[in-house]
């Protein structure tokens, strides 16, 4: 059998940059043993900050170094600025890591959607709904899956000061406090604010409408962080639960990025019914988003009443050695390279 061409796409235009890079390295490491060694030639690609994206030695610099360059490589002229490297054709299926905007939101899966090549994860669809939390939830609501109250606000409400002291009441009277403000876009809890007071309400609404145009903001709830990973496609198969726990008031970016700061429990110390369910709503919000491949369900587990909310779905979750989800799968029988394996068998299966 001759060799299938991986290409490994890292690194992006979001927050996330140096996740995508993290992550990638841990599955250039995992093609590189047996017997995906054999099986598969690995290409990568680095997107820089600016959107250029650099292949061969440049990439493989970044792959290697694990920083990403600190200066735009530029190739060619300038008005070349926006075409790939010729040796995306050699590419037989993608593996696009990228989390986050302009990666993990459908921007990419159009692109490779427009190759024809196969790619691991979500098409475009999938993707967008599992970028935007207001329309996730909206799919959510539809498939019946049991979510915290939320309002919807935009970015134009927040600006418009004769506005925002009826739109400040009308959140206090909804929701309450503690509650949550966030931009619908991001990731990795960046812009996201927990508020307790009018002030902080009026504070983390400037600066979520600072990130995004579409916001929303959310009843908070004290309860256990749980989250299933999802694999396969059309039957989709949820790994073992894992919990998250953490000192901090809520899991925020310093917290998920700061060594020693939060801990995962695999699997989660639960009643198998809560588990049982939670694998189960996990698998239905894989489908109701027509998520494919690889996605990561996160919920919320009130323990004194028993209720689980979902939280939300990650299309392309972190991806490195000590991330959830392949821990997740770890637990579950399926190691890091036979992970990622399967994951390029999915993506052949979707694209035949
Ligand atoms: N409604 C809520 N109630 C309690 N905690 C919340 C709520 N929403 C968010 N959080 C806290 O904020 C964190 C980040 O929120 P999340 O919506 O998952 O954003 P991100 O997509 O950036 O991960 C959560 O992991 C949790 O700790
Ligand atoms: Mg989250």
């Amino acid at each position: 059998m001759t060799k299938r061409r991986v290409g490994l796409l890292f690194g992006g235009c979001s927050g996330e940059h140096e996740v995508s890079i993290a992550s990638a390295r841990a599955i250039a490491q995992a093609f590189s043993t047996s017997p995906n060694e054999t099986d598969y030639t690995l290409l990568s690609f680095y997107i820089q900050k600016n959107g250029q994206w650099c292949d061969g030695a440049i990439a493989q610099q970044v792959l290697s170094s694990g920083q990403p360059l600190l200066s735009n490589h530029q190739p060619g002229a300038s008005s070349t600025r926006w075409l790939l490297p010729p040796t995306v054709a050699d590419v037989d299926v993608w593996f696009p890591i990228l989390h986050g905007p302009n990666g993990e939101d459908g921007t990419v899966q159009g692109l490779l959607q427009l190759m024809q090549v196969p790619f691991v994860g979500s098409g475009i669809l999938g993707s967008a709904i599992g970028m935007d939390k207001l329309a996730m939830k909206m799919v959510f609501a539809q498939a019946g899956l049991p979510q915290v109250n939320y309002r919807a606000v935009s970015r134009a409400q927040v600006q418009l000061a004769s506005i925002n002291p009826k739109l400040c009441d009308e959140l206090e009277a909804a929701l309450a406090y503690p509650c949550f403000v966030k931009p619908a876009n991001l990731g990795s809890s960046v812009g996201i604010s927990k508020v307790r007071t009018r002030a902080q309400l009026e504070a983390a609404l400037d600066s979520a409408a600072s990130y995004d145009r579409r916001l929303i903001v959310e009843a908070g709830v004290a309860a256990r962080e749980l989250e299933c990973a999802v694999l396969g496609n059309d039957q989709p198969a949820a790994s073992v639960v894992g919990e998250i726990t953490y000192q901090s008031d809520f899991y925020d970016y310093e917290t998920k990025y700061t060594e020693g700061k939060a801990a995962w429990i695999i699997p989660a110390d639960l009643p198998e019914s809560i588990a049982t369910q939670i694998q189960a709503m996990a698998v239905q919000a894989f489908s109701a988003i027509d998520a494919a491949g690889i996605a990561r369900v996160d919920f919320f587990y009130v323990e004194a009443t028993g209720d689980i909310f979902i939280n939300e779905i990650n299309t392309m979750p972190g991806f490195t050695a000590t991330s959830m989800y392949p821990q997740l799968w770890a637990a579950s029988g399926i190691t890091f390279p036979a992970l990622v394996d399967r994951l390029v068998q999915l993506a052949f299966d979707r694209h035949a």
